[in-house]
């Protein structure tokens, strides 16, 4: 067992907390770091069950500098941070960019302070295709290499600007600084033992959960945003990947740090699966894989919304040595097996 030399800042979020099963699973005991302020204890109680242990957690908000130093002083042997925490609603950030700002920026900050004082020290950034922008389809599938284009949001940009101060401090000379930044496409599903998954911000705006809540009978249907796009079907398009998968990636890119001899570097990573699915193709994939019917109506274009981006996982998948390649109606159970168990969990802030 590897103890305290991994931190999980954001662990108890929705991909935070699947990363730290996997991360227990191939014999690491991290540190998971979090405020509670997206999450709540039972997702602390469901990783508990699933690794078979309490992990060690402690109650930190990243974007408060004193915090942040006194975790590093209680914890000398943190070599590897895995960065989650973070705002991450695409319409609250439009309301309120300095929320955004100041969060998701002062996180990064004091978390790269710290590993600057000791003078050692890797970090895993949680990233977004979000930084591509409005991509031209003429890149599409996506690689690293195409150009990023303005944020249609103030949460893109904190993952733009995010990644510009990683580039800085690893570019920077003498720098001792490796980062890998993971840009995420649109993860989806729970862990298969619906024991963890992803909780409700309010009233969610993603698609899988209105899906699921749909499916559950919360609400009445799902409405698709937009029929007319330039697309097969005239619905958006998206890579949708497994929450699990994706927690997989952390894994992969933490070994690749661990084994890396130069320092002073960043990568970047896309990480989705390859394939691009439209809105309807994944309300009809929901609907087959657990037997069910789902009402929808089509409703106007959402505004900000991109018409269709999915990644070339390339390179992940060579020098990484990770692939998503969940069934898809796997990942439909799973989402709805998690919904079915959440309507029944005490969800109050612990
Ligand atoms: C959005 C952000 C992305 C962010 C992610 C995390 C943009 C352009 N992208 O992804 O940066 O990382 O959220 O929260 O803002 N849809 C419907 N009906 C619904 C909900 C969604 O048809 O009720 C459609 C959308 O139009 C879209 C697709 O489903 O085509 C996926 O939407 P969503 O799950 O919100 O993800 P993104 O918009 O791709």
């Amino acid at each position: 067992m590897r103890e305290g030399t991994v931190l999980v800042t954001g662990g108890v979020g929705y991909i935070g907390s699947h990363t730290v099963v996997e991360l227990y699973s191939a014999g690491y005991r991290p540190i998971i770091a979090d405020n509670l302020s997206n999450s709540s204890p039972v997702i602390l109680e469901g990783i508990s069950k699933i690794v078979g242990e309490k992990p060690i957690f402690e109650r930190v908000d990243c974007a408060n500098q004193k915090e942040v130093e006194a975790l590093f002083i209680n914890y000398p042997n943190i070599e590897y941070v895995i960065h989650f925490a973070a705002y991450k609603a695409v319409g609250e950030s439009v309301e309120k960019p300095l929320l955004y700002y100041r969060n998701n920026l002062l996180s990064l900050i004091n978390v790269l302070e710290q590993l600057e004082k000791r003078g050692r020290g890797s970090l895993i950034f949680s990233s977004s295709c979000t930084v591509y922008g409005n991509p031209d389809p003429k890149d599409l599938p996506i690689d690293e290499s195409a150009p990023l284009r303005p944020a249609s949001s103030p949460y893109g940009a904190t993952k733009q600007m995010c990644e510009e101060i990683l580039k800085d401090c690893a570019e920077a000379p003498h720098s001792k600084l490796n980062a890998i930044s993971l840009r995420y496409f649109n993860p989806i599903g729970a862990h298969p033992s619906a024991l963890i998954g992803e909780l409700p911000q309010g009233e969610p705006q993603n698609l899988m959960p209105i899906v699921t809540q749909t499916a559950t009978g919360e609400r009445e249907r799902v409405m698709v945003f937009g029929d007319d796009y330039n697309t097969p079907d005239g619905s958006c398009i998206r890579d949708y990947l497994a929450v699990t998968d994706l927690a997989k990636a952390h894994l992969a890119a933490l070994k690749s740090l661990e084994s890396a001899e130069e320092r002073g570097s960043i990568q970047y990573f896309n990480l989705g699966t390859g394939r691009g699915l439209s809105v309807f193709e994944v309300l009809n994939s929901f609907m087959e894989a657990n037997s069910i019917e789902i009402p929808y109506t089509v409703a106007p274009r959402r505004a900000g919304d991109v018409e269709q981006v999915w990644a070339n996982p390339a390179k992940a998948n060579r020098e990484l040595k990770w692939s998503a390649d969940t069934p898809l109606p796997e990942i439909m159970r799973s989402a709805y097996r998690w919904e079915s168990r959440l309507k029944e969990l005490p969800l109050k802030e612990g």
